[in-house]
């Protein structure tokens, strides 16, 4: 199969790796039918042991990647006991993968509360409905709570709930990968130490 994207070399891979991230999600934003912002998210409890699962990329700049959940599920769980946390984005059409390495903190009541304010009604007051990750009896009761809550608000503005907001992963390692012919990918390995400058390798795929 011809590659799809140009590959990667020491003279077109960014040496600031937040701009190359800033350069292939832009290109992923324009390729990918369907939400180029889902990310996988691994999160670990303080014994190792691991868990993942999707969520969306809300924002991200030289501080670290945003996502947004229930700090009372599984991984706000284990995030709260061990803030080690891996993203793994893939863009199918761009045969691009990105793996990022880091680890996690809350972001301010402000910025959660600015980016609630913005998702539509039905979903802040699912965020209030559902305790995430813990055992319902049915859907029924869901939609029993949801439509309490609609009916209880309505006309009001719905608070943010103390246990939902963000979380901002601060990376120290980024490593893009870019699909080639006969298997001999493309990989350029970020590496920090403690919020020095960033190392760049290329791996071996
Ligand atoms: C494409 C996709 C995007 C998702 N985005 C989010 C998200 O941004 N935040 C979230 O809490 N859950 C999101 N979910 C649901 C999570 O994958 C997961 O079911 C939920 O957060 C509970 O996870 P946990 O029990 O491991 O904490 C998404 C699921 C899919 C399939």
């Amino acid at each position: 199969m011809q590659p799809k994207s140009p590959g990667l070399t020491r003279k077109n891979v960014d040496p600031n790796p937040f701009k190359q991230f800033e350069q292939w999600f832009q290109a992923a934003s324009e390729a990918e039918p369907v939400l180029p912002e889902a990310v996988s998210l691994a999160t670990a409890t303080r014994e190792g042991r691991l868990s993942s699962r999707m969520v969306l990329l809300k924002d991200f700049d030289e501080t670290g990647f945003v996502f947004y959940t229930n700090y009372e599920s599984r991984k706000g769980i284990e995030l709260a006991e061990n803030p080690n946390a891996a993203l793994v984005f893939y863009w199918r059409q761009l045969e691009r993968q990105i793996c990022i390495t880091g680890t996690v903190s809350r972001v301010s009541r402000e910025e959660s509360e600015a980016y609630f304010r913005t998702r539509p009604r039905g979903s802040q007051i699912g965020a209030l409905t559902s305790p995430q990750s813990q055992v319902v009896a049915s859907r029924e009761v869901l939609e029993r709570r949801f439509q309490q809550l609609m009916a209880e608000y309505e006309g009001r503005e719905i608070p943010l709930p103390s246990y939902w907001g963000g979380y901002r992963l601060s990376p120290d390692t980024i490593e893009f990968w870019q699909g080639r012919s006969d298997r001999l990918h493309d990989r350029f390995l970020y590496k920090r130490q403690s919020g020095g400058p960033w190392q760049l390798e290329r791996l071996s795929p």
